[in-house]
């Protein structure tokens, strides 16, 4: 039934979805209306993210904190004409007010890659932004869900369940890493593949976020589609490495930006929608798991008021999908404890 109503609602153009559920929403919900934070709002991600989060009409107001840059950006952004009101918070000391009474925070802080560069390349930098920032969401915020981008993913979102618990403050439920990124551009690939409406497939992808840790599973596609061995190999490389061809693509300049800022928007968007009461609302999240020996794992999660409703679990993978599995445990369990170690052995 959720992946009937999940076709039907999730993947199409965000500012027709926003529109339809908003109104039905504002008319049946008692809830009061979704306030979010984005963390890293001037960057790269940040800026086109929260122009779609403006755009979005359950969400009333919109929280824009960063280390430089973000009273242009509010000015800019508040001038359109949509329900949000625009608050700029501007370096560390502006950040406590920033996440403060909000219900989701979304994190885009943090350095990309440059070519050559793997996402775990990312950790030194990203790791301390990202305690950083969760450590204020902890304090301030508790009880928000939280939405993790920077990178590594695999690792950061492992540093702030540690950052939480030793605020005492860890729900596991709504803590996720969004790996959406990797659903959008694997439906995009297959649709192309199949000449299909590229809105109206879905592909899960579980496990991580980072080459073979990425595991489409292109056998629960929804339409069916079925690829030869050797189709389904190479496409199921380019979706692992689909971030790197664009990193290579912009030579130097930074990663994808506008695909993760639609894709960010999507995740964010669906998480106001679960918190606003809305029934059936299933997206592909990291989080804390028991599935498999990975503490922390994606799959497809129906989300509710309170963030995590049911893990949906993993499903029948094919053979190919199970060694694409064995082949992203071990690197997954690697990067999580890395990530624990960051917090536990600093
Ligand atoms: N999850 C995904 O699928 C995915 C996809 C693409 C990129 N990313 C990651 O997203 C992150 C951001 O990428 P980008 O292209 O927007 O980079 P960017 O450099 O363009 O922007 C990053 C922003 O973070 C800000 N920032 C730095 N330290 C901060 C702090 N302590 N508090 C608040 N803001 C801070 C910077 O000022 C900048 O505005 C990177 O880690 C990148 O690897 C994730």
């Amino acid at each position: 039934m959720y992946k009937v109503l999940r076709l039907a609602n999730s993947d199409k153009i965000i500012l027709s979805f926003l529109n339809e559920t908003s109104k039905r929403n504002l008319s049946t919900s008692a809830r009061r209306d979704v306030k979010v934070a984005v963390c890293g709002a001037s960057g790269g991600i940040g800026q086109p993210l929260s122009l779609l989060l403006k755009q979005a009409p359950l969400i009333t107001e919109l929280k824009l904190f960063d280390i430089v840059n973000t009273p242009g950006v509010a000015a800019d952004l508040s001038h359109i004409n949509s329900n949000a009101k625009v608050k700029a918070f501007n370096g560390n000391e502006q950040l406590p007010d920033a996440v403060k009474g909000v219900d989701v925070v979304i994190i885009p802080a943090g350095v990309p890659r440059k070519p050559g560069m793997t996402r775990d390349d990312l950790f030194n930098t990203n790791a301390s932004i990202v305690r950083d920032l969760i450590q204020a969401v902890g304090q301030n915020s508790p009880k928000a869900l939280i939405g993790i981008i920077s990178n590594p993913v695999n690792s950061t979102v492992p540093i702030a369940a540690e950052t939480l618990k030793k605020l005492n403050v860890y729900n596991p439920n709504r803590l996720f890493g969004i790996t959406t990124l990797d659903i959008v551009r694997a439906n995009t690939f297959v649709a192309e593949a199949k000449n299909l409406d590229a809105t109206t497939v879905n592909v899960p992808v579980i496990g991580g976020h980072s080459g073979v840790t990425i595991i489409p599973l292109i056998s629960q596609t929804k339409p069916n589609v079925s690829f030869s061995p050797e189709q389904l190999s190479a496409l199921t490389e380019r979706i692992q490495e689909a971030g790197t061809e664009v990193v290579k693509a912009k030579a130097g300049t930074g990663s994808a930006t506008l695909s993760m800022a639609f894709a960010g928007a999507r995740f964010a968007i669906s998480l106001c929608r679960a918190i606003k009461g809305e029934p059936n609302i299933v997206e592909c999240s990291y989080v804390q798991s028991d599935l498999t020996d990975a503490k922390f794992f994606s799959t497809p999660i129906l989300l509710g008021k309170n963030g995590i409703e049911k893990n949906l679990g993993i499903g029948n993978l094919s053979s190919f999908e199970k060694e694409l599995l064995q082949k992203a445990l071990p690197e997954l369990m690697k990067n999580i404890q890395k990530g624990e170690d960051f917090i536990n052995k600093n």
